[in-house]
């Protein structure tokens, strides 16, 4: 299993309020499933992706990533298992503003200590995503659309064992939709890489193997679609 999520669940405590965001989560995910997470706006989907990443605090309950039980860890160790072994894009993108497309791209390879091969790979990425004359731009010069795919591409530049993807391709148009789909079960295939994606769209979600469906913060179905057919 690349990623276990057991009996999670996130309370948002304020003065006078308990708010809870998911209740008692259980999945697991084996290296090489893709599956997308569906629901209404404000179920819990961006939440429970950045607590299966690492990236926010359970309230109650464990999450196993990459065989490391997430709760005991330091941010340094656990940003260390996020570069190691995982992919994220974004909602909202996150690139670094004062870095260009290219830098944005080489940096988890840096990060990992490969900056010799960081800056071809990079270039090869952008060129993937069709940003081939955007690679000196910085992310405020770039359309949503654009920053989406730096994203997509930093997000691959690792060649992660998994990737979650939050709407990869909600603000893009048709055409570079298919360009990020291609690219996400490429990416699948070439290298086993597991997909966690998140997303309102029904045919993209109907592309993996499996749908999980998150309402008012629970999972109300698990629903594999098709059978796993073994990487040849
Ligand atoms: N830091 C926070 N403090 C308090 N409440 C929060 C916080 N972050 C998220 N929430 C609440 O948790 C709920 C789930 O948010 P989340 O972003 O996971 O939804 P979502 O399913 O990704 O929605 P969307 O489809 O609109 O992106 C929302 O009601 C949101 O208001
Ligand atoms: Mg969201």
């Amino acid at each position: 299993m690349i990623l276990e999520v057991k009996e999670v669940s996130k309370i948002y405590q304020s003065v006078n309020r308990k708010l809870t965001v998911l209740e008692n989560i259980n999945f697991s995910v084996e290296q090489g499933e893709t599956l997308a997470i569906v629901g209404a706006s404000g179920s819990g989907k961006t939440t429970l992706l950045g607590l299966s990443a690492g990236l926010d605090q359970v309230s109650s309950g464990q999450i196993y990533l990459a065989g490391n039980e997430l709760g005991n860890k330091t941010e340094n160790q656990k940003a260390s298992i996020r570069n190691k072994h995982i992919g994220f894009i974004f909602q909202n993108f996150q690139l670094l503003p004062t870095l260009t497309a290219l830098e944005n791209v080489m940096l988890p390879l840096e990060l990992q200590g490969k900056a010799s091969m960081a800056e071809e790979k990079a270039k090869e990425l952008l060129e993937r995503v069709g940003l081939g004359d955007r690679m000196k731009h910085y992310p405020g010069q770039l359309s949503g659309g654009e920053q989406q795919r730096v994203s997509l591409a930093r997000a691959f530049s690792n060649t992660p064992e998994i990737l979650f993807a939050d709407e990869p391709t909600g603000n893009l148009d048709d055409e570079t939709s298919e360009v990020v789909e291609k690219l996400l079960f490429d990416l699948n295939t070439e290298h086993n890489t597991t997909l966690v994606i998140v997303t309102h769209d029904m045919e993209l979600a109907e592309k993996t193997n499996r749908i999980i469906r998150l309402k008012g913060g629970k999972i109300i179905s698990d629903e594999r679609l098709h059978v796993q057919t073994e990487n040849v």
